[in-house]
């Protein structure tokens, strides 16, 4: 085979002579997918030059839902082996890729990252993970001095696609890539002489991922951060070998603090250190008798069925009742579910009541027959943000028992949505949809779900495919809808997804033509004898917001996808929905897409959320202001004690639920403060003060009191703290892309 001669290389060559790290910027590249490209001997001069610092489709190349190869022919000098602080490593740094690699040094696989859509585990993305492929110089396969092929194989899901981000480096390790340090929060067990007690600590892991072993100190510093300094320290003398080596501090609290741990290698000291934000719990604990944190409202139509788990937090066993409970509906007091239906147009008040051995609880109650559903935004639970492809009935049902288990059903948690992947391959051979294996029962699953109060949603498309590319209802609308009827659905997220070859295949870009098939199955949703909730997913495309209403949907999608970021938190959250208030009202709700706290991954891969504790008080702070569809995004099942108290708190979640209905909007933003104010029922506003920057700051409330249009405060009450604060001192502190969450009077 003729070896490729190209300038590029032997310039990158001559540039490596002494070099620490080369970068390289280009590489070799064909679509498609062959093991054989793998192969150093492969002749790949007829292949394209491209760029890898930058997607594939900003290369004019598309390539969707599809395989490519790049092939980077570099000359790695032997300068890179010899001297140097961590000098037995080679770095692969191949910057991202977008969605999933296998990478190749001279044919020998050296790293790998996602997983591929016919492995057993399915396809998961991993498109925002940088690749950091760490060798052992003693026995990896490069060539000195010589010409070295490193091949990776790249399957792209969606657009865009490839090696992007940063340039590529092959480079000398350093002590970042020699270890790392992971900081989390546990509960340690000390093993006194009567009882076995839990207490919280801080547990910070010290990981070699290089080759040998290393001695040195390891360090936790608690720091102040109000002032930035240090308040204690624990340290701790180290040698890291194989196994990973451990400090655990004990820690407890329920206000903001910080930590830092540093590791210092003894022979070449050098350090490296992490951060951390410890999670912090501000909702009060729960108190034993009942209490009610649910919506004061219930929409339905006349004749549907109404199913409504009476949210009552308390000690268990609890009996529920319901005062002026109205023919045609019954009440299940064990479990607290009232079903039945209504054949009147008009507001039936009830008292609803919870009963245990610490008291009594009544709550008055209105359910309204008419045309009008999702009077006050929907509360529940969706598969994507934890599961994404991955979901399954079994992983529903886990969440959902979760959810009654967890106490969450007791704040008004109640839609149980699965999202795309449930679809069989082909429909029946009448057309009907089918379920895949993953989804034996939907007919029970909806059974199982309404006998415990819980409501059941469901994804599909407008178009031939989903976004994860399972089968669309077009051209099947009419017959979907009557199985949707037939499984007992009340949630339907319409995702436009597939529906873009359709839209595309004609000129027309009018307002009617985004509208067009969202009618369509407006249409046939209506035909049916139940309440469908209709969640349109378009992304904000033609400004949804001014029409939506008119096909009758109940909560329309702003934005793309959310992620479990700071910056789509903030794009999406707050530059995203700050003129969007007008739209929202009870029945019709902008909807920022679902929520990101708890352990998520889009995948079987679940992670901790990446948002710090002060982005996740933000997030749920904004969602309720912003009346958004409350759809928890994580598997319930695994939900710490933390998240539960982010999405429980009962004086939050009443300004999300308010009947008034009215989204929040950005009055005041001054630099990093941002102060979001919506009206309330009882003639009360909820305030968020955000502080979007990076540094912790000071708000002084009164000066912004005028703009506000708020004069003499009569009361000024901490939501997540549930306490009354001072009228006279507004001044208040509010740590980095956090919150102080009020409600004032
Ligand atoms: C789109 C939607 C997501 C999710 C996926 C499913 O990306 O915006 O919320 O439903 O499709 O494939």
């Amino acid at each position: 085979m003729k070896k490729p001669i190209l300038l590029i290389l032997s310039l990158l060559a001559w540039c490596g002579i002494q070099a620490q790290e080369i970068a390289i910027d280009k590489a070799k590249f064909h679509l498609g997918d062959d093991m054989a490209w793998s192969n150093p001997a492969f002749d790949d001069s007829s292949w394209q030059t491209i760029s890898v610092t930058k997607v594939w489709d900003e290369q004019d190349i598309r390539n969707e839902n599809g395989y490519a190869w790049y092939r980077i022919n570099v000359v790695i000098p032997s300068s890179l082996k010899t001297a140097g602080d961590f000098s037995d490593m080679l770095v692969l740094s191949l910057a991202k890729i977008d969605d999933v690699d296998e990478t190749y040094l001279n044919g020998q696989l050296v790293g790998k990252t996602g997983s591929f859509p016919n492995s057993p585990d399915g396809y998961s993305s991993t498109w925002d993970t940088p690749r950091r492929y760490v060798l052992n110089i003693s026995n990896c396969p490069v060539k000195w001095d010589k010409m070295n092929t490193i091949a990776v194989r790249v399957y792209n899901q969606g657009n865009p696609g490839g090696i992007f981000g940063d340039k590529v480096y092959i480079r000398k390790g350093t002590i970042a890539d020699f270890a790392d340090i992971n900081i989390s929060q546990v509960k340690t067990v000390k093993k006194g002489k009567s009882k076995k007690t839990p207490s919280d600590a801080l547990q910070v892991d010290l990981v070699n991922k290089g080759f040998s072993s290393r001695s040195g100190e390891l360090t936790l510093q608690m720091i102040d951060i109000q002032t930035g300094e240090p308040t204690s320290q624990t340290s701790k003398k180290v040698t890291v070998g194989k196994k990973p080596v451990t400090l655990t501090v004990p820690f407890s609290t329920n206000e903001v603090s910080r930590c830092v741990a540093v590791f210092t290698d003894e022979t070449t000291g050098k350090s490296i250190s992490k951060s951390f934000a410890p999670k912090y719990i501000l909702t009060p604990p729960e108190p034993e008798n009942p209490r009610y944190n649910g919506p004061l409202v219930y929409g339905v139509r006349p004749k549907s069925p109404i199913i409504f788990r009476m949210p009552f937090s308390g000690k268990r066993p609890m009996t529920y009742r319901v005062e002026n409970l109205p023919a045609g509906l019954k009440v299940d007091a064990e479990r607290g579910v009232i079903s039945g239906s209504l054949e009147n147009i008009g507001t039936y008040e009830l008292t609803l009541v919870a009963e245990n051995e610490k008291g009594t609880a009544r709550q008055k109650f209105s359910i309204k027959v008419g045309n009008k559903i999702a009077l006050t935004p929907p509360m529940g639970w969706n598969s994507w943000n934890c599961w994404g492809l991955s979901v399954s009935q079994e992983k529903v049902i886990s969440s959902a028992q979760a959810i009654i288990d967890k106490g969450l059903a007791d704040y008004g948690y109640s839609y149980i949505n699965i999202d795309d992947a449930w679809e069989a391959a082909e429909r029946n051979a009448d057309g009907t949809i089918a379920t895949n294996e993953k989804f034996p029962d939907m007919k029970g699953l909806g059974e199982w779900l309404h006998q415990n109060g819980l409501k059941f949603g469901i994804y599909s498309s407008p178009g031939d495919r989903t976004c994860g590319n399972y089968l669309g209802s077009i051209d099947h609308e009419e017959q979907d809808a009557k199985t949707y009827n037939d499984w007992g659905i009340d949630y339907l997220k319409y995702d436009w997804c597939g529906y873009n070859k359709v839209f595309t295949s004609h000129n027309d870009r009018s307002t009617a033509a985004y509208v067009r098939p969202y009618l369509k199955m407006e249409q046939y949703l209506r035909e049916q004898p139940r309440d469908i909730f209709y969640s349109l997913c378009q992304y904000g495309m033609s400004e949804v917001w001014k029409w939506g209403h008119a096909v009758d949907a109940n909560s329309w999608r702003t934005t793309g996808d959310i992620t479990d970021t700071w910056e789509s938190l903030y794009d999406i959250g707050f530059v995203r929905q700050a003129e969007l208030y007008p739209y929202a009202a009870p029945g019709h709700w902008n909807d920022p897409d679902m929520l990101i706290v708890g352990k998520v991954g889009w995948s079987n891969n679940l992670r901790d959320s990446r948002l710090t504790p002060d982005e996740q008080y933000t997030h749920i702070s904004l969602w309720s202001l912003l009346a958004a569809n409350m759809l928890i995004g994580c598997d319930v099942s695994q939900m710490d004690d933390f998240t539960r108290a982010l999405l429980c708190n009962n004086e939050v979640n009443a300004v999300h639920q308010d009947v008034l209905g009215t989204q929040a909007r950005p009055v005041v933003v001054d630099g990093d403060i941002q102060l979001w104010m919506r009206p309330l029922a009882d003639g009360t506003h909820a305030l968020g003060i955000f502080n979007v920057g990076e540094q912790c700051t000071n708000v002084d409330l009164a000066k912004y009191l005028d703009r506000l249009g708020l004069k003499n405060l009569t009361q000024v009450r901490d939501l997540w703290r549930q306490k009354d604060l001072s009228v006279s001192n507004l001044n208040y502190f509010v740590p980095n892309h956090g919150v102080k969450y009020l409600k004032v009077k």
